[in-house]
């Protein structure tokens, strides 16, 4: 296994462009399913994720080809309709291949994924919604077993709560079934409009993009699809935070400032510059001078889009423990993501938890000390490489693979932009 080793209180400075988004690659992905033929996906990003939900199609007799950013699917021939434990339990969005497989197959086989470090994620909407269509779901053996004779009939379905691959999957799986099919409270996060986008290419009928009232008129067919992934705004986020951690200045590019009001909005509040053109986005310091960057704290609530980010909640909260007063982290979205806490406070960082809350006293730009620190998940993870960077001295984060899931050439960026940061085997 490796490590990520920090040197950090380097300011980051420059340049840094912004990868596909692996939340909407993969439900990308999973709608090649939906009809023989050869897709094309382009922007791909190449992460451990990516590879593995390739390695599920695969599974399911796709053929692959990778050519550069291109990926290329061809789904003539599927030869199985089980997601394995295996596969499904690495990562979470293997259930996205359920509504596909049932809408074109009638039956999907996809094993329950389980608990995993950041809550106990259900996946009771996927299937309410998929028998809400018409389809039998038995669970079995750790499987949910789906299954249609015939097409699947359109519907009316309402989500509890706004889920984001709850609503990829009814949306890929009414795209084929007949009649009108509404989802209402569905998610709106710009993942789902490009995956709208891709299956209206297709020859889907929806109404609603960007909306939470989803109308689905099913067809008879579609056909195979060329779309374009939409830039990654976590992973955005997550560098133009590390800039502002650091006392630095820079620009993320080929992102779109229009999928991270939020953030955007909560470092202007932070006392940062941030200039936004039609792909890229500014931050840096009214003062170049170390002494005078005070960040203010600011308080943050998670909330389904266009609310603040769940997956940028831990890298704000990292750069919160630089704040010269203090704040209060409210997650809404799941129960157990503050494990990053632990680790931070073995950096200096001044920390409370209160049930869904997190109060942060910050220590001041640069007051974090680096330590070994464990990687959790993906984004707590990266919230443990902001605070490395920003802090004196060095850090060490071990099982760094959780990071790449996620981030694309992570050192590679971070070092075009001055980092101090290499991998070591542990
Ligand atoms: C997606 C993202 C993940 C992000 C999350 C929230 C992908 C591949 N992953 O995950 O990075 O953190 O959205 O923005 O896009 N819930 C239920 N029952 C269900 C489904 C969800 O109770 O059947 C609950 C969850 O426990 C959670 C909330 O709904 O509290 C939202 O989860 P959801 O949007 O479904 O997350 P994912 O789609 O798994």
């Amino acid at each position: 296994m490796e490590k990520l080793v920090i040197e950090g209180g380097h300011p980051l400075v420059g340049e840094v462009v912004i990868s596909g988004a692996k939340n909407a690659a993969l439900p990308l992905m999973a709608a090649t399913l939906l009809t023989p033929g050869r897709h094309c996906l382009r922007n791909v990003p190449d992460l451990r994720d990516t590879r593995t939900f390739i390695r599920l199609l695969e599974h399911l007799g796709v053929k692959s080809e990778r050519v550069g950013d291109i990926l290329y699917l061809d789904t003539t021939t599927l030869t199985s309709v089980e997601a394995p434990y295996d596969l499904v339990k690495t990562m979470r969005a293997s259930v996205l291949v359920l509504g596909p497989l049932v809408a074109r197959l009638g039956r999907a086989k996809v094993s329950l994924p389980g608990g995993c470090a950041i809550g106990a994620r259900p996946i009771d909407f996927h299937i309410m919604g998929l028998e809400r269509l018409g389809a039998i779901c038995n669970l079995d053996g750790g499987y949910v077993d789906a299954n249609s004779s015939g097409s699947l009939q359109g519907n009316v379905i309402y989500f509890d709560i706004p889920s984001v691959t709850g609503t990829e999957n009814i949306l890929m799986a009414a795209t084929l079934a007949t009649g009108e099919t509404v989802l209402n409270n569905a998610a709106k996060e710009p993942e789902i409009g490009n995956l709208v986008d891709m299956l209206v290419g297709m020859g889907a009928k929806i109404e609603g993009r960007g909306t939470d009232t989803l109308t689905i008129h099913g067809v008879d067919e579609l056909h195979p699809a060329d779309c374009v992934v939409i830039p990654d705004r976590i992973e955005a986020g997550t560098y133009l935070i590390a800039i502002v951690a650091t006392g630095g200045h820079g620009t993320v590019t080929h992102c779109r400032p229009d999928h991270l009001p939020s953030l955007l909005e909560k470092l202007r509040m932070a006392g940062v510059l941030v200039t936004e053109t039609k792909d890229s986005i500014t931050v840096e310091w009214p003062s170049a001078d170390k002494t005078e960057m005070k960040l203010k704290g600011v308080d943050i609530t998670t909330m389904p889009y266009p609310g603040y980010p769940t997956d940028l909640q831990a890298q704000f909260m990292a750069l919160m423990t630089q704040c010269s007063d203090s704040c209060v982290v409210n997650e809404t979205i799941f129960e157990n993501r503050f494990m990053h806490v632990a680790e931070l406070h073995r950096m200096g960082a001044n920390i409370r938890i209160d049930g869904h809350s997190a109060r942060v006293d910050g220590c001041g730009m640069g007051g974090l000390k680096g330590a070994p620190v464990m990687a959790t998940d993906l984004r707590a993870s990266s919230s443990l490489v902001i605070a490395g960077l920003a802090a004196a001295g060095r850090t060490e984060i071990s099982r760094i693979y959780h990071l790449e899931r996620g981030y694309e050439n992570l050192v590679d960026k971070l070092t075009k932009l001055g980092a101090k940061v290499w991998k070591e085997d542990e």
